[in-house]
């Protein structure tokens, strides 16, 4: 296990002495009471309430439709189950790019409506003044670079990013605005992990290679729950997809065939 602190809640600072150390930081997605209870019990770093909930659990084609209201609500679901993880509110598509004005308002939404320890949003030089903004008002952020999904109409689909200046000069504005960590999304292997060299603060990557500060990956694709996009780069940990299939149908066996006992019988 690769727990940056044991027996206590990993705090904001604890990432950089992660990256100090040389210890891997292991980040997933949550949205919902039940799995974040678990996940956070079998010792991920932080939990990521991630925008991606706009597919994975309503059912959208991307994540452009995620308001704050949704955003504030599986927030606050999760933050109930968490005890040790840092908790990460994504900041949906429109909450931080009108003014930093807006984005601090929105961001403190998500602090004190859903309980975030932290908040997460996309892009490097065009959002180094929201982040400025929001560290400013003590709030930590995690920034997002390379693949950011809330460009997808801009960019044309989820491809991996290849322009090795941009992303260095993306990363390296979310790091003079203040954020903590970023986040690298599709690029090559060998470019995050010469982002993970320059940078001072921890890089956390998806579709990234091994060379980052850590990883995160969205709950239901490791989980093997969610079938509708399945980028290459998923390794799946469990297929419970076909197990809750199975689970149910022998459940509606179960029923059209009479077979339920009584409150005196007691299932093993
Ligand atoms: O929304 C999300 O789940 C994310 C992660 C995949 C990084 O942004």
């Amino acid at each position: 296990m690769s727990a940056v602190v044991a027996d206590r809640p990993v705090t904001v600072p604890d990432f950089a002495t992660a990256k100090a150390q040389g210890r891997k930081l292991a980040v997933i997605t949550a949205y919902d009471f039940a799995l974040a209870r678990i996940y956070d019990q079998a010792g991920v770093d932080a939990l990521l309430i991630g925008d991606s909930l706009g597919m994975v659990v309503q059912g959208n084609e991307n994540c452009l439709s995620v308001t704050l209201e949704d955003a504030i609500y599986h927030t606050r679901c999760v933050a109930r189950a968490a005890r040790r993880s840092l908790l990460i509110g994504d900041m949906p598509f429109m909450t931080y790019l009108v003014s930093p004005e807006d984005a601090v308002r929105n961001a403190g939404r998500l602090v004190q409506q859903g309980g975030a320890h932290a908040v997460k949003l996309e892009g490097g030089e065009r959002t180094a003044s929201a982040i400025r903004a929001i560290v400013d008002a003590e709030i930590p952020v995690l920034a997002h670079v390379g693949l950011t999904p809330q460009s997808v109409r801009r960019i044309g689909g989820f491809r991996v990013q290849r322009d090795a200046d941009k992303i260095l000069a993306d990363a390296l504005a979310v790091q003079k605005a203040g954020a903590f960590a970023v986040v690298v999304e599709c690029v090559p292997a060998d470019l995050a992990a010469r982002l993970t060299k320059e940078l001072t603060i921890p890089t956390i990557g998806i579709g990234a290679g091994a060379g980052c500060d850590g990883q995160v990956l969205v709950g239901h694709d490791l989980l093997g729950l969610f079938d509708g996009v399945r980028p290459r780069f998923v390794k799946r940990y469990a297929e419970l997809g076909k197990m809750v299939a199975e689970a149910v149908e022998n459940y509606c066996g179960d029923v059209r065939e009479g077979k339920f006992p009584g409150p005196e019988h007691e299932f093993k």
